[in-house]
């Protein structure tokens, strides 16, 4: 979710109102995926580099967490949705922790779409953690680094709950991962639109979709192997 700031700053309006406005447009986009069926929905709220911004806009993200995660609980569970938080969640004060908490039980028997907002969140401390975590509960393997293979690992990640994204949505521009789900992003169809976040909405999301449509996914297979008749 990118551009909250420029969508601001191009309306004369303070950073933080792209924020607020981006927190809408996070409304809007869970609704249309519980509507359109869409099983699994991560999205990138908060890295673990956004810590380096201004003390102001980092702790007005937070606020902004906070209320969100209080104010709309329940209507995530109206919506049968299930919300998980990824990321070094340790970093964040105890309120916060504890409202995520809370947020993830009340929300924990839902099935209808799996919602999961990645804060202090990187890539790389995934893998690492997964790493750390892989040596913590099998330290055998350090005698045996052959077995160590990626059905191993993958088990240890934080989104072990859910498969492997088959599409990846950054708005506001940039072309890049930025430290995102990096061993998850594999195989994953990358889209990259200059809206900015905050207008980001339904029809911007079947625009995405649409494309992925069109798109071949041969996982390093050749085309023809993919039609039933010659594989
Ligand atoms: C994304 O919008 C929101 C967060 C990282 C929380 P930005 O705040 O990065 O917006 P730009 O990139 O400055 O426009
Ligand atoms: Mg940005």
């Amino acid at each position: 979710m990118d551009g909250n700031g420029r969508w601001a700053t191009r309306r004369f309006l303070p950073r933080t109102a792209g924020h607020v406005r981006g927190v809408q447009a996070v409304r809007k986009v869970v609704e249309s995926c519980g509507r359109r069926g869409v099983e699994f929905l991560t999205l990138f709220a908060f890295s673990s580099e956004n810590w380096r911004r201004p003390k102001d806009e980092v702790s007005l993200l937070m606020k902004l967490f906070m209320q969100t995660l209080e104010k709309e609980v329940d209507q995530l569970v109206e919506q049968g949705v299930r919300l998980r938080v990824v990321g070094d969640l340790a970093a964040f004060e105890p309120r916060l922790q504890g409202l995520i908490h809370s947020a993830q039980e009340k929300t924990a028997h839902n099935t209808r779409l799996n919602l999961t907002i990645a804060a202090n969140y990187g890539g790389r401390w995934d893998i690492l953690n997964a790493m750390r975590s892989v040596l913590r509960t099998q330290p055998e393997l350090l005698r045996d680094p052959e077995k160590l293979d990626e059905t191993v690992l993958a088990p240890h990640l934080s989104m072990a709950f859910a498969p492997e994204p088959d599409l990846f949505i950054r708005t506001g521009g940039e072309q890049r991962i930025s430290n995102f789900l990096v061993w998850q992003l594999a195989y994953t169809e990358l889209y990259f639109t200059p809206d900015y976040w905050p207008d980001f909405g339904d029809s911007q999301l079947e625009a995405a979709f649409e494309w992925y449509r069109g798109r071949e996914r041969r996982f390093g297979r050749t085309s023809d192997q993919l039609t039933p008749a010659s594989n």
